[in-house]
């Protein structure tokens, strides 16, 4: 053979490689609203900066006819690139290719981009479209995917991990995304679950669609699985380029600081009478939130999920932070299970990447009751906690209105090493709410006044007196300052740069036993 007709037989190879599954496949893919594997990593990264890694590979298996389907490339496309100029690594399963199910050799090219990102402290992406392990590679499809577990285990808080689910994707293909730090989902054509709708039927009787059973709203609203919604496959992945402007490379470097247009010192007016003289009146807490960072940008993280906690990543005088907040417009901001587990994840996923904390409390306690107990509040409010009190970077936290109960410790109290605490003017700081409280110590004035009504008036507005205020608190050095509330862009970027060197550790340890 020449050398030409060498050259010739290398780019057929590529180009059946570029074919995937073949043209009958991607125009289907095309019809459901989908993109091929190919096309979704140029959308994400910058043009002309991919480089791929295994086109020519190929599966190794015989069974159930298998030796007469190879792909170059095996149904997945793997490599590097650059997200803004920043290194990134990806691969992008191809749904023409067996339906993008994992075999032995699909496993090995991503677990050699997991270990390549690691080694070269890159966030690692995840395009994922697959129906989980190759059915017809039984063991060798199960030991590929076990080994993406273990890599995904083991970079986790070393290299960001995000994967976007971008067809139906099942088994194997939504537990490794489980695992990394965000799942971004497309809706309409997205879809997670342990098994298909299929195999459901058939095992339970069960008769659900595919929407119903792991759609995107499903995931975003209801079990939390997934972090990031996305009107389409194309909006999911600049969302994606986005997510990482504000995240550092790895865990040994600091987020990348951006020139800053939106002056430190702008303050809010309309601030100072934002929190309406009843206390048991609502207002928006992104409001605030969105007046306080650069230019109003916050990406929020799992908006449709426990919005009674806000979390989401803004900037401010350039610097990137991680912020945690109680909503007051929904479920008076309080405290339950989903809202706990989802604020303590971002924080910990915060502190492993060196992203300052800021948290805005306005929290009347912990859900009561037995919906909520039944549902381990007790164990998931630990998780909060317990996240907040271990985390190291810098935690600064601004109460606005109400801080009761044991929610006031949790919310990055200085009690559990916040290292600024803030609080309005307008901020109550008290074991429990005046009609709770008086309703328990002062049980039989109340009882036996001639007008336990009015009597309970009265105590309601001494205990507001002593306790509705931050006086008490600031008295015993627990808030650094009582601020203005239209000066908090200020006093927060004052903070953060008082901060920006800061180093804390904690006990030399194996690993913490956060209550899972
Ligand atoms: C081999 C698979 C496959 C799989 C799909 N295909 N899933 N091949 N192994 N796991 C193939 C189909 O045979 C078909 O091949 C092509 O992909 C497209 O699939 P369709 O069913 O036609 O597509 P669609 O109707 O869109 O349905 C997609 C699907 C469904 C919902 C993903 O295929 C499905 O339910 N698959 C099985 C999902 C599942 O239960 N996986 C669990 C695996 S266990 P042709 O020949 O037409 O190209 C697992 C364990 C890991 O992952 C460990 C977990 C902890």
């Amino acid at each position: 053979m020449s050398s030409l007709e060498k050259a010739d037989k290398l780019r057929a190879l590529r180009e059946k490689a570029f074919a995937g599954g073949g043209e009958d496949k991607i125009r289907k893919q095309h019809e459901k609203g989908k993109l091929t594997a190919r096309e979704r990593i140029e959308l994400l990264l910058d043009d002309g900066s991919f480089e791929e890694f295994d086109m020519l590979v190929t599966h190794r298996s015989t069974s159930f006819g298998l030796d007469k389907r190879k792909y170059p490339g095996d149904g997945v496309v793997t490599g590097y690139g650059t997200i803004d100029g920043r290194q990134v690594y990806v691969f992008s399963h191809d749904f023409t290719v067996l339906g993008g199910s994992l075999s032995e050799t699909f496993a090995e090219k991503i677990i050699k981009v997991m270990d390549m990102a690691a080694m070269n402290g890159a966030p690692l992406i995840g395009l994922n479209d697959s129906g989980g392990a190759r059915i017809q590679e039984g063991i060798e499809s199960l030991a590929g995917y076990g080994k993406i577990f273990l890599k995904n285990v083991l970079y986790s808080g070393v290299i960001p991990q995000i994967s976007a689910i971008l067809g139906p994707c099942a088994g194997g293909a939504v537990y490794s995304p489980a695992i990394t730090d965000f799942t971004i989902m497309a809706k309409n054509t997205s879809y997670m679950f342990v098994t298909g709708p299929n195999v459901v039927k058939a095992v339970t009787g069960e008769e659900v669609t595919k929407e119903q059973l792991g759609g995107a709203d499903i995931h975003g609203k209801r079990s939390g699985v997934c972090n990031l919604v996305c009107d389409g496959e194309e909006e999911a992945l600049l969302l994606i380029r986005k997510l990482l402007s504000y995240i550092p490379q790895n865990n040994m470097e600091e987020p990348m600081r951006i020139t800053c247009t939106d002056p430190p010192d702008r303050t809010e007016m309309w601030l100072d009478e934002v929190v309406p003289d009843n206390p048991n009146r609502p207002y928006d807490m992104r409001r605030i939130l969105e007046a306080v960072v650069d230019h109003g940008e916050f990406l929020e993280i799992q908006r449709m999920y426990a919005p009674n906690v806000i979390i989401g990543f803004a900037r401010m005088n350039g610097y990137s932070v991680g912020i945690v907040a109680n909503q007051p417009s929904f479920l008076a901001g309080v405290l339950d299970n989903d809202a706990s587990v989802k604020a303590a994840r971002f924080v910990r996923f915060c502190d492993a990447f060196n992203i300052p904390i800021l948290t805005f409390v306005d929290v009347p306690g912990f859900m009561p009751g037995t919906v909520q107990e039944y549902g381990g509040i007790i164990r998931n409010g630990a998780k909060l906690l317990f996240a907040f009190a271990e985390a190291t970077v810098p935690k600064i936290t601004v109460i606005i209105r109400k801080a009761y109960g044991g929610a006031y410790d949790v919310m990055s109290s200085k009690h559990i090493r916040a290292d600024i605490n803030y609080a309005w003017p307008t901020a109550e700081i008290a074991v429990m709410g005046p009609e709770g409280a008086v309703e328990i110590i002062f049980k039989r004035e109340i009882r036996e006044a001639a007008d336990p009504e009015a009597k309970k008036r009265e105590l309601v507005q001494r205990y507001r007196e002593k306790f509705a205020n931050p006086y008490d608190a600031a008295s015993r050095g627990y808030l650094d300052d009582v601020i203005i509330p239209s000066n908090t862009r200020f006093k927060v970027i004052k903070a953060l740069e008082m901060l920006s060197n800061k180093r804390q550790t904690i006990p030399p340890k194996k690993h913490g036993n956060i209550p899972l």
